[in-house]
């Protein structure tokens, strides 16, 4: 059986380069960069030849990267350590942080856990197209705000975020701007100077690096707290022996990222709007969630009329397509994403939605496999529902929500 895999967004597949670059410091190189003799000295160049890749993946200064486990530390560490760096902006000593409804739970869980000890926290809601409105994150400013955290790009819906417009409001107020830039960094372009931002996350097994491994960039002269104590390494930012052949092999996916960026991103699109092309004019009864220009353009979010996405998911694994569902499976109990829900889908819709993304070795031919598979897969668990009213040949929903919309506008509510 064929094998195609759509779900990109989720992990992508170590690059070969990146393989090779890494190879040796599995075996001959292990020096532990702290070291003093000849094998630590090259452990650490080697780290500062990645740190300098990552920097100028982002346009960044190499002294402004310091390595982590990956995106949830990343943004864990901008998130606790800016507030907790934070000299209260009022007499009364209160922190208060902005942040929007559709981030990844690396950031609203760690809000919520600041929130947890005292720090008022404002999520700000997002349209129907899942794009947060900039006036309304400058509405939730208060004098007490710390720290705003909005994301590059939306992991489900790879909506695309006004992280450049929130910057520059930030910047005039003086409070401190986190981009989590997990889904775009290597994939889409970000400019740190561009971007306005004092933090921004990124994940190397996003973009054909390793998994376990990822940065954060901290603008020069920014105050923050380190999440972890320990010994000196990261300039007393972030201790623990470094993973070298992991930090190796995000410096690689860095380096193949900046190089082929622009080629890639264009034939990913065109590969990603042919497919979801083909499924919109072969299943009736499907929809486009999010904005459909303002996005990754890997990323193609949909949802299918009378159809369980969870049960979509499985059968066109059974197919050899792998996919995933919006929704997040906790503790045994489907719960409905908090994206969809964001964007004003109703459960049922939600839970109707399945997400597909591709990646550099997305062929076309895989594209044509799971045209082939996924509008059978749809009818037969169609026929299989008793619920389902519509037949092959119904009509097709609108491809916006019909559903009511989250207020884009208005002050934002406090708290979560
Ligand atoms: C937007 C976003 N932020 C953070 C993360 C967490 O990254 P990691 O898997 O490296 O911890 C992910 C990964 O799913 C993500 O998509």
């Amino acid at each position: 059986m064929r094998r195609v895999y759509l779900d990109y967004n989720a992990t992508t597949p170590l690059d070969p380069e990146v393989w090779e670059a890494m190879r040796p410091y599995w075996m001959e190189e292990f020096g532990n960069a702290s070291s003093i003799h000849a094998y630590g000295q090259r452990a650490k160049a080697a780290l500062e030849v990645a740190r300098e890749q990552v920097a100028e993946l982002l346009r960044a200064r190499p002294d402004e990267i310091v390595f982590t486990s990956g995106g949830t530390e990343s943004d864990n560490a901008a998130i606790f350590g800016a507030v907790e760096a934070a000299r209260p902006r009022t007499p009364s000593g209160a922190k208060h942080v902005i942040t929007t409804a559709i981030e990844h739970h690396a950031v609203l869980h760690a809000v919520k856990a600041l929130e947890a000890r005292g720090v008022e926290v404002s999520l700000v809601p997002v349209g129907q197209t899942g794009v947060v409105d900039p006036d309304d994150v400058e509405l939730a400013i208060r004098p007490e705000t710390v720290l705003i955290s909005v994301m590059h790009a939306n992991n489900e819906l790879g909506t695309l975020q006004p992280v450049q417009e929130v910057g520059r409001r930030a910047r005039a107020r003086g409070i401190l701007f986190h981009s989590d830039a997990v889904q775009t960094a290597g994939k889409a372009p970000v400019d740190v100077e561009a971007l306005g931002v004092d933090l921004l996350s990124l994940s190397a097994h996003k973009f054909y690096g390793p998994k376990g491994v990822g940065a954060l960039y901290i603008r020069r002269g920014t105050r923050l707290h380190p999440l972890l104590y320990g010994g000196h390494h990261e300039r007393d930012r972030r201790p623990g022996t470094e993973p070298v052949p992991g930090i190796v092999g995000l410096g690689k996916a860095a380096e193949i990222a900046a190089r082929r960026l622009q080629d890639e991103a264009a034939e990913v699109e065109r590969l990603r709007d042919r497919l979801e092309a083909g499924i919109l004019q072969r299943v009736p009864g499907a929809a486009v969630n999010g904005d459909p220009a303002r996005r990754l353009p890997s990323t193609s979010n949909l949802r299918f009329e009378d159809v369980d996405g969870e049960g979509l998911v499985i059968a066109l694994d059974l197919k050899g397509v792998a996919c995933s569902t919006g929704a997040a499976c906790s503790s045994g109990s489907l719960e409905p994403s908090h994206v969809l829900a964001a964007i004003g889908l109703k459960r049922q819709e939600a839970r109707s939605s399945v997400r597909f993304s591709l990646g550099r070795f997305t062929t076309a031919e895989d594209v044509d496999y799971a045209l082939e598979v996924i509008p059978a897969a749809v009818e037969r668990l169609r026929s299989l529902s008793p619920h389902s009213a519509r037949s092959a040949t119904g009509d097709r929903v609108s491809p916006l929500s019909s559903s009511g919309q989250v207020a884009a506008s208005g002050r934002p509510p406090s708290g979560r």
